[in-house]
């Protein structure tokens, strides 16, 4: 059996990793087997890679020399725990996945979509998620609720990078409705999670 492969998107501050974790207390009390992880990271070598990615002292990083870091990262989390987790029936939910490389790298940096769309085939072993979840909420909305704590070295890019983010986002959604659930980000939290649930139900039918 084969499990499903949920991911979950949008910008700073957009809820994800609340809805993460509500989605996989959902599914854990209906005693599904969950593999809940984020990106970049996961395991031990892409966690490393983590925080040469996030650290705000990297500021001579190039465009194109973050965009590998984030697909070597994800290339050894898919190898590594997501295709095993999915081969064995668990469910696998991703706090971020390739689509934040098309948003982040492609739509704020201008890096070449297809360069991009190249490399993440190679380095995802051709995995796409089932579902991906956009938590589609205005930049300003998020950065303002991530304001007062240690922000990373993208966190401190500027609004405009940030408003390209969002609709790099919304352009991915549009292109491909069947794989996107797009969910207004400014409703409540328990609001968030029953249109994500209602969703969920709908795949295990
Ligand atoms: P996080 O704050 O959601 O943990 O994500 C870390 C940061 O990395 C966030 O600012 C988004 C960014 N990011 C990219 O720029 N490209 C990617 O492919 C991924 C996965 C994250």
């Amino acid at each position: 059996m084969k499990g499903k492969f949920i991911t979950f998107e949008g910008v700073e501050g957009c809820g994800k990793s609340t809805q993460t974790r509500l989605l996989k207390e959902f599914l854990e009390n209906k005693n599904i087997d969950v593999l809940a992880t984020r990106e970049p990271g996961g395991p031990k070598i892409s966690e490393m890679i983590r925080k040469l990615l996030l650290d705000p002292e990297n500021k001579e990083m190039l465009p194109e020399t973050e965009m590998l870091l984030y697909m070597a990262s994800r290339s050894q989390h898919t190898g590594e725990w997501i295709l095993p987790a999915l081969n064995s029936g668990k469910f696998v939910i991703c706090d971020r996945f390739y689509d934040s490389t098309i948003a982040y790298q492609g739509a704020a940096r201008n890096l070449d979509r297809k360069m991009i769309d190249m490399i993440r085939v190679y380095a995802t072993y051709g995995l796409e998620p089932d579902l991906t979840i956009l938590i589609d909420t205005p930049a300003e909305v998020g950065l303002s609720r991530i304001s007062g704590r240690a922000i990373d070295r993208l966190e401190q890019e500027s609004l405009s990078f940030h408003k390209k983010v969002r609709q790099g986002y919304l352009d991915i959604a549009k292109a491909e409705p069947e794989r996107f659930l797009v969910i207004d980000g400014e409703q409540e939290i328990g609001a968030i999670q029953e249109d994500i649930r209602n969703k969920i139900l709908e795949i295990m039918r």
